[in-house]
């Protein structure tokens, strides 16, 4: 894998030249015009990169965008791999790889997700302070390449506190309402069961969703800092009475994705 992971990252360094970002930020679902934020962009689509898996999901669409914040070279990947498409683990976190090669040093991962805490709505941002990971399944599984971290890396602090501590004073001062709370990563693709929710929410996730926690795991195994805000873009199963639609996620997303944008925005201009 280190070989196929230094022949992507090559390919990315060779074709972008005006950028060296240290910054990386993953884009969930409807959240991604934070790119419209970013100024003299440069876009490569996942399929021209040697060795990157492909998306498939509607709404996700598949492109690497380098770009500026007020001076700061960013990263942002336009729609990620999920495991539910049938990717392996190291399929899923593998761009996280290419950004550890990239020189990339703190990741901001974004996501949609249902809320199991009930003082959320549909549109709160929450901070991530922790996982749980339910996939059943993580990326580190496997011989380790020491070339790229540790086998028993630590995940004590999967969300880097000072990461967290600059995102709730910059909410602050430019007036963002968020929350705070535990993501539990299920695997998908079906939305939860009721039954499966208050079991989660037992086990003291505040929300769900499919997404963030392999790369999480990734990222802190790679020693990329790691800052996650999740989107609540419904109630979870059982907690919402109405049945789930995906169109109602992105809708959802799409329009908590301003707030979201200017406070990620602020957390790139004030990074380091
Ligand atoms: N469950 C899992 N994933 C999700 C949800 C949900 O309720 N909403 C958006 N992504």
């Amino acid at each position: 894998m280190y070989d196929k992971v230094v022949e992507s990252t090559k390919y990315i360094k060779d074709k972008i030249t005006k950028f060296n970002p240290k910054v990386a930020v993953i884009l969930g679902s409807g959240l991604g015009n934070l790119v419209d934020v970013l100024e003299d962009k440069e876009y490569i689509d996942y399929k021209d990169i040697p060795n990157f898996p492909q998306s498939t999901v509607e709404g996700h669409e598949g492109r690497l965008v380098f770009g500026k914040i007020k001076g700061i070279d960013v990263l942002a990947m336009q729609g990620r791999f999920h495991y539910y498409e049938g990717y392996t683990m190291k399929e899923v976190t593998y761009p996280v790889y290419v950004m550890q090669q990239l020189g990339i040093q703190k990741l901001i991962v974004t996501n949609a997700c249902g809320g199991i805490n009930t003082d959320f709505k549909p549109g709160t941002l929450m901070l991530i302070k922790d996982f749980i990971n339910l996939f059943g399944d993580n990326p580190l599984i496997g011989v380790n390449d020491k070339r790229f971290g540790v086998r028993f890396p630590d995940m004590s602090e999967p969300y880097k506190l000072e990461l967290i501590d600059k995102a709730k004073s910059i909410a602050d001062e430019i007036n963002v309402e968020y929350k705070e709370g535990i993501y539990a990563g299920f695997m998908g693709p079906y939305y939860e069961t009721a039954a499966e929710i208050v079991s989660i929410g037992r086990q003291g996730a505040d929300a769900v969703g499919m997404s963030t926690v392999p790369e999480t795991i990734a990222a802190n195994y790679l020693g990329i800092d790691v800052l996650g805000i999740a989107c609540i873009t419904n109630m979870a199963t059982g907690i919402q009475k109405h049945k789930h639609s995906h169109a109602r996620v992105v809708e959802t997303a799409e329009k908590a994705s301003a707030n979201l944008c200017a406070w990620v925005a602020k957390i790139i201009e004030n990074i380091e």
